[in-house]
């Protein structure tokens, strides 16, 4: 079967699994008491020996880039700085009355939105707070997403004073047109000057975010954001397909669908991309990460080390993460919970002193078992079978083994699963194969909630 018939068959919805079960099958009626019990227990087992993981939502942008499929507020009123932190601050006091210990910091990420439209200042207050209440595991790593509009030197000297050693541009694509319709005017001088300032400071690592698929992309104008990208040698790439899905993204139905291209066209833009990578120096994480081999993310890779949560791909593995802000995720390895999707909302379970969980899920052995398989897929290309779920294996995801394994993604041998080349592009289709809740509702699946896988 050759590149193209692949793309069209394996073009179909599915999730980025960087949580299993995916955020659709969670509960919307949490039992909030039963969470924090659960959350207490896994605390007090997991945090002296691994540590814990904290994300940090910062919903705030001030312009709305019309293809973004993130949760943010666009304002340019930066007085609404001061209520975020109290807020942060408080739903951070919630967690701290349910351990029984100081926590240990071990992975720190601050994402949005845009972390960068909070000052300087307000941003190592909310930190400073956080961490007088912490202790910073030895092999702590810290990282922010900055927009290389609003990313100053201020900023970046004093996230790298309060130990922040990596950080992740949102570039997308630097042509004029492109960026005219995406509403996102974002010079690539702007780019060039955020990643030299953090490198002169020190950040040992710098992550571009770029998006294929958006509208009036072609293969030269991508083929030249790639070039210049190329050029500014960032130590890692997230190279996203554009995720359509105007249904919840609004921002999205003020371009015209006429202006993006059919899969076919749009997997192009990507294999332009991955042999442009490929070419300079990079390594294909998978899941459409790309790494120097000097990164640590190559070298967790490698060492089988790597992982995955809401946060992307991650050289440290916690198994609890604490998201706080508007909806954010935490996860305990046994349970999953999402915050208030509204800052409204947000703000009135803080107030009354409630933890803002709003959605959320306790796993089942089998949920943690088919959540390993495909951890093990998106992170190592590999996985072994359990015989105790050979007949679930059997009943539910045979088929579509078999399929994966004849269209050449996927080898089976025994109980190991192992990706082959092609099948790196078609990681999230091989995860699906895995996915119980995919697998078992296939013939009721017409309701759509992801996007295409491509
Ligand atoms: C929450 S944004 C944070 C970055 C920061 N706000 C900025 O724009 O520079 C994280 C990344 O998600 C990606 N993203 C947002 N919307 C997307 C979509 N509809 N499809 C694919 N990727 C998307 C972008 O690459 C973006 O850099
Ligand atoms: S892409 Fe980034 S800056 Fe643009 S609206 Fe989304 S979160 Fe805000």
């Amino acid at each position: 079967m050759t590149y193209q018939h692949l793309v069209q068959r394996y073009n179909v919805p599915v999730p980025r699994y960087t949580s299993y079960p995916t955020v659709p099958s969670w509960k919307d009626r949490v039992d909030v008491q039963q969470y924090k019990q659960v959350f207490k227990d896994r605390f007090a087992f997991e945090n002296k020996a691994n540590g814990i993981s904290l994300y940090i939502h910062l919903p705030f942008c001030e312009s709305l880039c019309t293809y973004c499929g993130c949760n943010k507020k666009i304002t340019t009123n930066h007085s609404v700085e001061e209520d975020y932190i109290a807020a942060i601050i408080k739903e951070w006091q919630l967690y701290l009355s349910l351990m029984t210990e100081t926590p240990v910091i071990k992975e720190l990420h601050l994402g949005g939105g845009t972390p960068t439209f909070f000052s300087p200042e307000n941003l190592e207050r909310l930190l400073t707070e956080i961490f007088e209440a912490s202790v910073i595991h030895s092999e702590y790593e810290f990282s922010f997403e900055g927009h290389p509009n609003n990313t100053t030197v201020a900023h970046l000297e004093t996230l790298y004073k309060l130990g922040f050693r990596r950080l992740s541009l949102g570039v997308q694509d630097n042509d004029p047109e492109v960026q005219r319709i995406i509403n996102r005017i974002q010079p690539i001088e702007n780019v060039q000057r955020v990643t030299e300032a953090a490198r002169a400071i020190g950040y040992k690592s710098v992550n571009f975010d770029l998006i294929y698929g958006l509208p009036l992309q072609t293969i030269d104008s991508i083929a030249k954001t790639i070039d210049q990208t190329i050029v500014l040698r960032p130590d890692r790439i997230a190279f996203y397909s554009y995720a359509h899905v105007p249904w919840t993204s609004k921002g999205q139905r003020l371009f015209d669908e006429h202006d993006l291209l059919p899969p076919d066209e749009k997997i192009k833009l990507y294999q332009k991309g991955k042999d442009l990578f490929l070419d300079h120096g990079y390594f294909d994480i998978g899941m459409d990460h790309f790494s120097l081999p000097s990164d640590d993310l190559y070298k967790a890779f490698l060492d089988g080390s790597l992982h995955r949560n809401f946060m992307g791909y991650t050289t440290q593995h916690t198994n609890i993460l604490i998201g706080l802000g508007v909806s954010s995720i935490s996860s305990t390895g046994q349970s999953f919970g999402q915050n208030a999707k509204t800052i409204h909302n947000y703000y009135n379970h803080v107030e009354r002193g409630n933890l803002p969980i709003e959605k959320g899920y306790l796993l089942t052995a089998e949920d943690v078992r088919f959540g390993r398989y495909i951890l093990d897929i998106s992170c190592r290309g590999k996985t072994n079978i359990l015989p105790e779920d050979d007949e679930t294996i059997d009943i539910y995801c045979r088929i579509e083994l078999e399929k994966l394994k004849n269209d050449g993604l996927i080898v089976l041998n025994g109980r190991e699963v192992l990706v082959t080349e092609t099948g790196k592009s078609f990681t999230r289709n091989i995860c699906s194969a895995f996915d119980l809740y995919i697998q078992r509702n296939k013939v009721h699946s017409e309701k759509r909630v992801f996007s295409n896988a491509i």
